[in-house]
């Protein structure tokens, strides 16, 4: 599919000033949901390219260029096809679980670390047998790393106190007692704090973490700050929505030379958000004209929350975009209505978005909903219940190029583990176990 030369199917010149710019304006949504059907959904790589570029020039300008590691987590988007393009940036990948491993290793992925949360000592093992910076997130369990004279230790620490894994502030001092008495030092420590952060929370947060370097583990040799970098998903301009990643980094090397950090410590990062949300849309097909009724009016897709179910849970207001059957944007008239919108399923709750959306009164059958900034935290979540399969995923690749790199889900999806006769387990019929036992 070539999607060169698109745009003006999409949008009327000069009629949204919302899209101006965004790269979905040069696809050929048309194109992809007469040959996928709809729901899907479609993200570009030059915008992932966009956006790892964003925080590498940071990194340039305040002069880390050689310092700072980059490391995208797989979990938030989880599709080894559309985070291909961070291999040749440079930039590896943060893996949670042993699957994640098998996965991107298989689409020629090896630059990874890893932050597994709490896990068994076999998993350690596993982890520690292939020789990536594994961020153990309880005494416990490095206790254990220890024991088994582990190469190499990282800790993650909960700067938050919350129910995150990781080690707790108050532990730290334990933490570092129990490394000198096995007359070892941190490689690394990870500082967990939360998720869309201000620029000025976030530089608060570093130098508390510089702090924590300085009072617990002055001879680890790297710091990981994590992700919690904040993206605006209410805003359309790309720059507001953004993390400004130039201050920061600039406030990071001040920070670090004023409080004495020595120049041989490295930084890493983990961002997600900010480098994904804006990689993809979803598109969603209109199936009936408003309906309204005594609970207010609703706009019926065939979405569904089961397609990404955080946005209700997390309450994230992200962007909408009504675009007729040939996909141009169809204008907010003086005649809207405030609308929910509204899943195919039949759960009460079955609401795509949180809150309601105001939707042009000419908005009805045939039409579609495109929502924004689906790139992170959306498809990857997509759960099964109420049977609704999960959405194609489509790539346009930095040549305009559209490719199919998920598969929707078909009708038995759902089932696919589901046996087609029960099968016995072996030694589970009385008459053996009494023999077994015999
Ligand atoms: C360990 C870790 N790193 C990075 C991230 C990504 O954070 P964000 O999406 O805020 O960039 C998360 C998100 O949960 C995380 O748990």
């Amino acid at each position: 599919m070539n999607l060169r030369n698109p745009p003006e199917k999409f949008v009327e010149p000069g009629q949204s000033a919302r899209l101006a710019g965004h790269w979905v304006s040069g696809v050929d949504l048309l194109l992809i949901c007469s040959a996928l059907g709809t729901p899907v959904f479609v993200y570009s790589e030059a915008q992932l390219l966009k956006n790892i570029h964003r925080v590498k020039d940071g990194i340039r300008a305040a002069g880390l260029e050689g310092r700072v590691s980059l490391y995208v987590p797989f979990f938030p988007n989880a599709n080894p096809h559309i985070l291909k393009p961070l291999q040749a940036e440079g930039a590896g990948l943060l893996l949670q679980m042993p699957n994640e491993y098998d996965i991107t290793t298989r689409h020629g992925f090896s630059d990874f670390i890893v932050s597994p949360g709490h896990v068994s000592n076999e998993e350690i093992g596993f982890w520690c047998k292939k020789g990536y910076r594994t961020f153990l997130a309880s005494l416990d369990e490095i206790n254990f790393a220890l024991n088994e004279n582990a190469p190499t230790i990282s800790v993650r620490i909960d700067s938050l106190d919350s129910d995150k894994p990781g080690i707790k502030v108050g532990q730290l001092a334990d933490l570092s007692e129990m490394l000198k008495a096995h007359d070892r030092t941190l490689e690394c420590f990870e500082v967990y704090c939360g998720s869309g952060n201000s620029l000025t929370d976030m530089v608060d947060i570093v130098r508390k973490i510089f702090q924590i370097y300085l009072d617990h583990f002055p001879d680890a040799k790297a710091i990981n700050f994590a992700g919690g970098h904040g993206f605006d998903y209410e805003k359309w301009g790309e720059q507001e929505k953004h993390f400004d990643w130039r201050t920061y980094f600039q406030q990071i090397a001040k920070l670090a030379s004023e409080m004495g950090i020595p120049d041989t410590v490295n930084f890493l990062f983990e961002p997600a958000r900010d480098v994904l949300a804006d990689t993809g849309v979803l598109i969603a097909g209109v199936k009936r004209n408003i309906v309204t009724h005594s609970n207010g009016s609703i706009v019926v897709t065939d979405g569904s929350r089961m397609l990404m179910p955080s946005a209700q849970l997390r309450n994230r207001a992200h962007n909408t975009v009504f675009l007729d059957s040939g996909f141009r944007e169809i204008n907010e008239s003086e005649n809207a209505t405030s609308c929910k919108i509204r899943g195919r399923s039949i759960l009460r709750n079955d609401y795509i978005l949180p809150g309601e959306v105001s939707v042009d009164n000419s908005v009805g059958v045939g039409d579609h909903l495109m929502i924004m900034d689906v790139g992170a935290y959306c498809a990857t979540q997509h759960m099964e219940f109420l049977n609704v399969p999960p959405a194609a995923e489509v790539v346009v690749d930095i040549n305009g190029i559209a490719h199919l790199v998920t598969m929707p889900g078909d009708d038995f999806d759902k089932w696919r583990n589901v046996l087609p006769e029960p099968r016995l387990i072996a030694g589970s019929i009385p008459d053996s176990r009494e023999s077994r036992i015999a």
